[in-house]
Protein backbone atom coordinates (compact mmCIF):
# COMPACT_ATOMS: atom_id res chain seq x y z
CA UNK A 1 0.00 0.00 0.00
CA UNK A 2 1.11 3.44 -1.03
CA UNK A 3 1.90 5.92 1.95
CA UNK A 4 -1.28 7.97 1.74
CA UNK A 5 -3.56 9.31 4.40
CA UNK A 6 -7.67 7.11 3.92
CA UNK A 7 -10.81 8.74 4.45
CA UNK A 8 -11.01 6.71 7.46
CA UNK A 9 -8.49 8.37 8.94
CA UNK A 10 -10.40 11.89 8.61
CA UNK A 11 -12.46 13.48 10.95
CA UNK A 12 -15.22 14.83 8.34
CA UNK A 13 -18.38 15.47 11.03
CA UNK A 14 -19.16 18.84 10.24
CA UNK A 15 -16.80 19.66 7.57
CA UNK A 16 -17.40 20.71 3.85
CA UNK A 17 -16.05 17.97 1.82
CA UNK A 18 -14.95 18.19 -1.94
CA UNK A 19 -15.09 14.44 -3.22
CA UNK A 20 -13.30 14.29 -7.28
CA UNK A 21 -15.04 10.92 -8.05
CA UNK A 22 -14.42 9.60 -11.89
CA UNK A 23 -18.53 9.86 -13.36
CA UNK A 24 -17.47 9.81 -16.76
CA UNK A 25 -19.63 7.19 -18.10
CA UNK A 26 -21.16 6.56 -21.81
CA UNK A 27 -24.44 8.52 -21.99
CA UNK A 28 -26.71 7.52 -24.72
CA UNK A 29 -29.73 9.86 -25.82
CA UNK A 30 -28.80 12.22 -23.19
CA UNK A 31 -29.25 9.87 -20.31
CA UNK A 32 -26.53 7.40 -18.11
CA UNK A 33 -25.79 4.26 -20.38
CA UNK A 34 -23.89 2.65 -18.14
CA UNK A 35 -24.12 3.10 -14.25
CA UNK A 36 -20.74 0.92 -13.74
CA UNK A 37 -18.72 4.01 -12.13
CA UNK A 38 -21.09 5.63 -10.39
CA UNK A 39 -22.16 3.26 -8.13
CA UNK A 40 -18.40 2.81 -7.67
CA UNK A 41 -18.67 6.21 -6.21
CA UNK A 42 -21.23 5.21 -3.72
CA UNK A 43 -19.09 3.72 -0.78
CA UNK A 44 -17.12 6.79 -0.26
CA UNK A 45 -20.28 9.46 -0.42
CA UNK A 46 -22.55 7.30 1.80
CA UNK A 47 -19.02 6.83 4.12
CA UNK A 48 -18.71 10.79 4.51
CA UNK A 49 -22.67 11.20 5.04
CA UNK A 50 -22.71 8.68 7.51
CA UNK A 51 -19.81 10.25 9.01
CA UNK A 52 -21.67 13.80 9.30
CA UNK A 53 -20.30 15.92 6.54
CA UNK A 54 -21.69 19.06 6.57
CA UNK A 55 -21.81 19.04 2.83
CA UNK A 56 -20.17 17.13 0.24
CA UNK A 57 -19.69 18.18 -3.11
CA UNK A 58 -18.92 16.31 -5.91
CA UNK A 59 -16.18 17.37 -8.25
CA UNK A 60 -15.96 15.44 -11.91
CA UNK A 61 -15.27 15.61 -15.53
CA UNK A 62 -17.30 14.04 -18.70
CA UNK A 63 -15.67 13.58 -21.75
CA UNK A 64 -13.20 16.51 -23.45
CA UNK A 65 -15.00 19.56 -24.04
CA UNK A 66 -11.39 21.49 -24.26
CA UNK A 67 -11.92 23.84 -22.00
CA UNK A 68 -15.42 25.08 -22.88
CA UNK A 69 -19.20 24.76 -22.31
CA UNK A 70 -20.36 21.89 -24.11
CA UNK A 71 -24.38 21.60 -23.87
CA UNK A 72 -24.23 17.48 -24.19
CA UNK A 73 -21.23 17.21 -22.03
CA UNK A 74 -23.37 18.99 -19.06
CA UNK A 75 -23.21 16.50 -16.04
CA UNK A 76 -26.65 16.84 -15.47
CA UNK A 77 -27.90 13.55 -16.04
CA UNK A 78 -25.64 12.41 -14.15
CA UNK A 79 -26.46 14.18 -11.23
CA UNK A 80 -29.61 12.76 -11.46
CA UNK A 81 -28.71 8.97 -11.89
CA UNK A 82 -26.97 9.69 -8.87
CA UNK A 83 -29.89 11.28 -7.29
CA UNK A 84 -31.55 8.08 -8.38
CA UNK A 85 -28.84 5.19 -7.00
CA UNK A 86 -28.49 7.34 -3.53
CA UNK A 87 -30.47 9.36 -1.03
CA UNK A 88 -27.27 11.13 0.16
CA UNK A 89 -27.40 14.75 -0.66
CA UNK A 90 -24.82 16.43 -2.10
CA UNK A 91 -23.78 19.72 -4.70
CA UNK A 92 -22.86 18.42 -8.09
CA UNK A 93 -20.07 20.76 -8.86
CA UNK A 94 -20.46 21.59 -13.30
CA UNK A 95 -18.19 19.54 -15.47
CA UNK A 96 -14.63 20.61 -14.44
CA UNK A 97 -13.29 20.53 -18.03
CA UNK A 98 -15.92 23.28 -18.87
CA UNK A 99 -13.23 25.61 -16.90
CA UNK A 100 -9.15 25.63 -19.34
CA UNK A 101 -8.06 25.76 -16.05
CA UNK A 102 -8.61 22.35 -14.90
CA UNK A 103 -6.68 20.50 -18.06
CA UNK A 104 -3.98 23.09 -17.50
CA UNK A 105 -3.44 22.47 -13.38
CA UNK A 106 -4.12 26.01 -13.48
CA UNK A 107 -3.03 27.32 -9.56
CA UNK A 108 -5.56 29.52 -9.70
CA UNK A 109 -8.24 27.67 -10.68
CA UNK A 110 -7.22 24.62 -8.30
CA UNK A 111 -7.71 27.80 -5.42
CA UNK A 112 -11.05 28.20 -6.25
CA UNK A 113 -12.21 24.88 -6.29
CA UNK A 114 -10.20 24.60 -3.15
CA UNK A 115 -12.06 27.70 -1.43
CA UNK A 116 -15.07 25.31 -1.46
CA UNK A 117 -14.19 22.98 1.05
CA UNK A 118 -12.71 22.30 4.20
CA UNK A 119 -10.80 19.05 2.78
CA UNK A 120 -10.59 17.01 -0.31
CA UNK A 121 -11.09 13.32 -0.61
CA UNK A 122 -9.69 11.94 -4.06
CA UNK A 123 -12.02 8.61 -5.02
CA UNK A 124 -11.28 9.32 -9.00
CA UNK A 125 -9.20 6.55 -9.56
CA UNK A 126 -9.97 6.28 -13.19
CA UNK A 127 -8.61 10.02 -13.46
CA UNK A 128 -5.67 10.09 -11.37
CA UNK A 129 -3.19 9.50 -14.48
CA UNK A 130 -4.15 12.97 -15.47
CA UNK A 131 -1.94 15.99 -14.02
CA UNK A 132 -5.03 17.86 -14.15
CA UNK A 133 -5.77 20.47 -11.30
CA UNK A 134 -8.08 18.56 -9.49
CA UNK A 135 -6.02 16.07 -9.51
CA UNK A 136 -2.65 16.81 -8.25
CA UNK A 137 -2.92 20.61 -7.26
CA UNK A 138 -6.10 20.48 -5.05
CA UNK A 139 -5.14 18.40 -2.74
CA UNK A 140 -1.78 20.28 -1.86
CA UNK A 141 -4.45 23.20 -0.81
CA UNK A 142 -6.47 21.05 1.72
CA UNK A 143 -6.06 18.02 4.17
CA UNK A 144 -6.67 15.54 1.25
CA UNK A 145 -7.17 11.81 1.62
CA UNK A 146 -7.88 8.96 -0.43
CA UNK A 147 -12.01 7.84 -0.54
CA UNK A 148 -12.59 4.03 -0.42
CA UNK A 149 -12.78 3.11 -3.69
CA UNK A 150 -8.99 4.81 -4.73
CA UNK A 151 -7.98 2.88 -1.68
CA UNK A 152 -9.21 -0.62 -3.41
CA UNK A 153 -7.77 -0.01 -6.68
CA UNK A 154 -4.18 0.70 -5.54
CA UNK A 155 -4.65 -2.36 -3.12
CA UNK A 156 -5.93 -4.94 -5.60
CA UNK A 157 -3.66 -3.51 -8.52
CA UNK A 158 -0.37 -3.07 -6.31
CA UNK A 159 -1.66 -7.29 -5.84
CA UNK A 160 -1.03 -7.61 -9.11
CA UNK A 161 2.34 -6.21 -9.31
CA UNK A 162 3.26 -8.87 -6.71
CA UNK A 163 1.69 -11.86 -8.35
CA UNK A 164 2.12 -15.46 -7.26
CA UNK A 165 4.28 -18.05 -8.60
CA UNK A 166 2.51 -19.68 -11.99
CA UNK A 167 0.35 -16.37 -12.64
CA UNK A 168 -0.93 -16.08 -16.22
CA UNK A 169 -1.74 -12.26 -17.42
CA UNK A 170 -3.94 -12.37 -20.56
CA UNK A 171 -3.21 -8.62 -22.51
CA UNK A 172 -5.60 -7.79 -25.90
CA UNK A 173 -6.31 -4.58 -27.28
CA UNK A 174 -5.07 -2.55 -29.88
CA UNK A 175 -3.64 0.43 -28.48
CA UNK A 176 0.13 -1.43 -29.08
CA UNK A 177 2.34 2.35 -27.76
CA UNK A 178 0.14 2.01 -24.35
CA UNK A 179 0.15 -1.84 -23.81
CA UNK A 180 4.22 -1.84 -24.99
CA UNK A 181 5.80 -0.68 -21.98
CA UNK A 182 2.99 -2.54 -19.69
CA UNK A 183 4.59 -5.50 -21.23
CA UNK A 184 8.28 -4.63 -20.88
CA UNK A 185 7.00 -4.58 -17.00
CA UNK A 186 4.52 -7.77 -16.83
CA UNK A 187 7.74 -10.09 -18.51
CA UNK A 188 9.50 -9.55 -15.63
CA UNK A 189 6.87 -10.36 -13.35
CA UNK A 190 4.33 -12.97 -14.76
CA UNK A 191 5.61 -16.16 -16.01
CA UNK A 192 3.42 -16.30 -19.01
CA UNK A 193 1.49 -13.59 -20.71
CA UNK A 194 -0.95 -14.74 -22.83
CA UNK A 195 -1.44 -12.14 -25.95
CA UNK A 196 -4.37 -11.32 -27.46
CA UNK A 197 -5.81 -8.68 -30.06
CA UNK A 198 -4.47 -6.76 -32.77
CA UNK A 199 -1.12 -6.62 -30.35
CA UNK A 200 -0.30 -10.41 -31.14
CA UNK A 201 -0.42 -9.39 -34.96
CA UNK A 202 2.66 -7.33 -34.33
CA UNK A 203 4.26 -10.45 -32.70
CA UNK A 204 3.07 -12.83 -34.98
CA UNK A 205 4.25 -10.87 -37.90
CA UNK A 206 7.94 -10.62 -35.96
CA UNK A 207 8.03 -14.06 -35.41
CA UNK A 208 7.74 -15.22 -38.69
CA UNK A 209 3.60 -15.60 -39.52
CA UNK A 210 1.99 -14.37 -42.36
CA UNK A 211 -0.46 -11.61 -41.13
CA UNK A 212 -1.68 -10.77 -44.41
CA UNK A 213 -4.47 -7.76 -44.04
CA UNK A 214 -4.72 -8.23 -40.15
CA UNK A 215 -4.13 -4.68 -38.44
CA UNK A 216 -0.58 -4.32 -37.31
CA UNK A 217 1.08 -1.20 -35.47
CA UNK A 218 3.71 0.92 -37.51
CA UNK A 219 6.12 0.75 -34.77
CA UNK A 220 8.21 -2.27 -34.59
CA UNK A 221 8.10 -4.82 -31.73
CA UNK A 222 10.90 -4.08 -28.81
CA UNK A 223 13.68 -6.69 -29.78
CA UNK A 224 13.75 -7.70 -26.16
CA UNK A 225 9.86 -8.38 -26.51
CA UNK A 226 10.17 -10.10 -30.06
CA UNK A 227 11.40 -13.23 -28.78
CA UNK A 228 10.71 -13.67 -25.36
CA UNK A 229 9.36 -16.72 -24.50
CA UNK A 230 6.87 -15.75 -21.76
CA UNK A 231 4.72 -14.00 -24.02
CA UNK A 232 2.77 -16.64 -25.59
CA UNK A 233 0.65 -15.92 -29.00
CA UNK A 234 -2.45 -17.41 -30.58
CA UNK A 235 -2.28 -20.24 -32.13
CA UNK A 236 -5.00 -20.20 -33.99
CA UNK A 237 -7.19 -17.10 -35.20
CA UNK A 238 -10.82 -16.48 -36.25
CA UNK A 239 -10.43 -14.39 -39.72
CA UNK A 240 -12.64 -12.78 -42.33
CA UNK A 241 -12.13 -11.61 -45.88
CA UNK A 242 -13.03 -7.78 -46.81
CA UNK A 243 -12.99 -8.73 -49.96
CA UNK A 244 -15.18 -12.05 -50.70
CA UNK A 245 -17.06 -11.64 -47.26
CA UNK A 246 -15.88 -14.60 -45.56
CA UNK A 247 -14.73 -15.78 -42.68
CA UNK A 248 -13.13 -18.80 -41.26
CA UNK A 249 -10.76 -20.20 -38.04
CA UNK A 250 -7.25 -20.92 -38.95
CA UNK A 251 -3.59 -22.07 -37.75
CA UNK A 252 -1.58 -18.78 -37.24
CA UNK A 253 0.88 -20.10 -40.14
CA UNK A 254 -1.88 -20.33 -42.40
CA UNK A 255 -3.48 -16.93 -42.87
CA UNK A 256 -3.77 -16.10 -46.58
CA UNK A 257 -4.09 -13.00 -48.59
CA UNK A 258 -6.99 -10.64 -48.10
CA UNK A 259 -7.08 -12.25 -44.94
CA UNK A 260 -7.55 -10.26 -41.17
CA UNK A 261 -7.21 -11.68 -38.30
CA UNK A 262 -10.59 -10.38 -35.84
CA UNK A 263 -10.31 -12.79 -32.97
CA UNK A 264 -8.37 -14.95 -31.40
CA UNK A 265 -9.19 -19.31 -32.52
CA UNK A 266 -11.47 -21.30 -30.78
CA UNK A 267 -8.40 -23.85 -29.87
CA UNK A 268 -6.77 -21.23 -28.33
CA UNK A 269 -9.40 -19.95 -26.10
CA UNK A 270 -10.01 -23.37 -24.89
CA UNK A 271 -6.51 -23.90 -24.57
CA UNK A 272 -6.17 -20.82 -22.73
CA UNK A 273 -9.63 -21.21 -20.47
CA UNK A 274 -7.82 -24.86 -18.91
CA UNK A 275 -5.09 -23.00 -18.58
CA UNK A 276 -6.61 -19.91 -16.23
CA UNK A 277 -8.52 -22.66 -14.50
CA UNK A 278 -5.36 -24.31 -13.51
CA UNK A 279 -3.41 -20.93 -12.59
CA UNK A 280 -3.44 -18.93 -9.04
CA UNK A 281 -3.72 -15.53 -10.06
CA UNK A 282 -4.56 -13.85 -13.38
CA UNK A 283 -4.44 -10.74 -14.51
CA UNK A 284 -6.55 -9.69 -17.85
CA UNK A 285 -6.72 -6.25 -19.91
CA UNK A 286 -8.14 -5.71 -23.00
CA UNK A 287 -10.19 -7.61 -25.41
CA UNK A 288 -9.12 -10.33 -27.48
CA UNK A 289 -10.91 -9.52 -30.55
CA UNK A 290 -12.38 -6.69 -32.48
CA UNK A 291 -15.25 -7.02 -29.71
CA UNK A 292 -17.61 -3.69 -31.43
CA UNK A 293 -17.72 -5.76 -34.78
CA UNK A 294 -19.27 -8.86 -32.98
CA UNK A 295 -15.68 -11.00 -32.64
CA UNK A 296 -17.02 -11.66 -29.44
CA UNK A 297 -16.01 -15.30 -28.46
CA UNK A 298 -12.57 -15.26 -27.59
CA UNK A 299 -13.02 -12.80 -25.11
CA UNK A 300 -15.89 -14.41 -24.02
CA UNK A 301 -14.53 -17.32 -23.42
CA UNK A 302 -11.95 -15.83 -20.83
CA UNK A 303 -14.55 -14.20 -18.84
CA UNK A 304 -16.22 -17.07 -18.77
CA UNK A 305 -13.52 -19.04 -17.20
CA UNK A 306 -12.91 -16.34 -14.88
CA UNK A 307 -16.63 -16.21 -13.92
CA UNK A 308 -16.88 -19.85 -13.25
CA UNK A 309 -13.57 -21.08 -12.18
CA UNK A 310 -11.82 -20.36 -8.60
CA UNK A 311 -9.16 -18.24 -10.13
CA UNK A 312 -8.39 -14.69 -8.42
CA UNK A 313 -8.22 -12.27 -11.16
CA UNK A 314 -7.60 -8.67 -11.76
CA UNK A 315 -9.81 -7.27 -14.93
CA UNK A 316 -9.47 -4.02 -16.61
CA UNK A 317 -9.52 -2.14 -19.18
CA UNK A 318 -12.90 -0.28 -20.39
CA UNK A 319 -13.15 -2.08 -23.89
CA UNK A 320 -13.41 -5.44 -22.00
CA UNK A 321 -16.74 -4.02 -19.85
CA UNK A 322 -19.04 -5.51 -22.80
CA UNK A 323 -17.94 -8.88 -21.92
CA UNK A 324 -18.04 -8.40 -18.26
CA UNK A 325 -21.41 -7.64 -18.02
CA UNK A 326 -22.42 -10.44 -19.60
CA UNK A 327 -21.15 -12.99 -16.54
CA UNK A 328 -21.46 -12.85 -12.84
CA UNK A 329 -17.49 -12.30 -10.85
CA UNK A 330 -17.69 -12.86 -7.04
CA UNK A 331 -16.65 -9.94 -6.34
CA UNK A 332 -14.25 -11.50 -3.36
CA UNK A 333 -12.35 -13.73 -6.03
CA UNK A 334 -12.27 -10.96 -8.48
CA UNK A 335 -11.84 -7.52 -9.19
CA UNK A 336 -12.86 -5.16 -11.70
CA UNK A 337 -10.69 -1.96 -11.57
CA UNK A 338 -12.62 1.23 -12.77
CA UNK A 339 -9.68 2.70 -14.83
CA UNK A 340 -8.98 2.86 -18.30
CA UNK A 341 -5.59 4.70 -19.18
CA UNK A 342 -5.27 4.89 -14.89
CA UNK A 343 -5.02 1.33 -14.89
CA UNK A 344 -2.42 0.37 -17.60
CA UNK A 345 -0.38 3.51 -15.93
CA UNK A 346 -0.57 2.18 -12.65
CA UNK A 347 0.87 -1.03 -13.48
CA UNK A 348 3.55 0.15 -15.41
CA UNK A 349 4.44 2.63 -13.14
CA UNK A 350 3.47 1.50 -10.11
CA UNK A 351 1.99 4.64 -9.19
CA UNK A 352 -0.02 7.56 -10.60
CA UNK A 353 0.64 11.61 -10.20
CA UNK A 354 -2.84 11.58 -8.31
CA UNK A 355 -1.73 9.25 -5.88
CA UNK A 356 1.58 10.78 -5.00
CA UNK A 357 0.08 14.37 -4.87
CA UNK A 358 -2.28 12.50 -1.84
CA UNK A 359 1.25 11.43 0.00
CA UNK A 360 2.76 13.42 2.99
C1 LIG B 1 -11.46 7.53 -18.29
O1 LIG B 1 -12.56 7.44 -18.86
O2 LIG B 1 -10.56 6.65 -18.43
C2 LIG B 1 -11.24 8.65 -17.35
O3 LIG B 1 -12.43 9.28 -17.00
C3 LIG B 1 -10.24 9.63 -17.90
O4 LIG B 1 -10.76 10.27 -19.04
P1 LIG B 1 -9.77 10.95 -20.09
O5 LIG B 1 -9.11 9.84 -20.84
O6 LIG B 1 -10.65 11.81 -20.98
O7 LIG B 1 -8.78 11.77 -19.32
Amino acid sequence: MQEITSIRDAEVAGKRVLLRADLNVPLKNGAVADDTRLRAALPTLEYLHERSAKTITLLAHLGRPGGKVVENLRLAPIEAKMRELTAVPFVMHENLRFSPGEEADDAAFAKQLADGGDLFVNDAFADAHRAHASIVTLPTLLPSYAGLLMEKEIKHLSEALHPPQGALAVIGGAKFETKIPLLKKLVALYGKILLGGALANDFLKVRGSPVADSLVSSAPVPEELAGEERIKLPLDVALFNKETKTGRTSPVNDIRLGEASMDIGTSTAAKWSGEIAHAPFVLWNGPLGVYEDGYVEGTDTIAKAIAEGAVRAVIGGGDTDAALKKFTFDTNRVFISTGGGAMLQFLTDGTLPGIEALKR
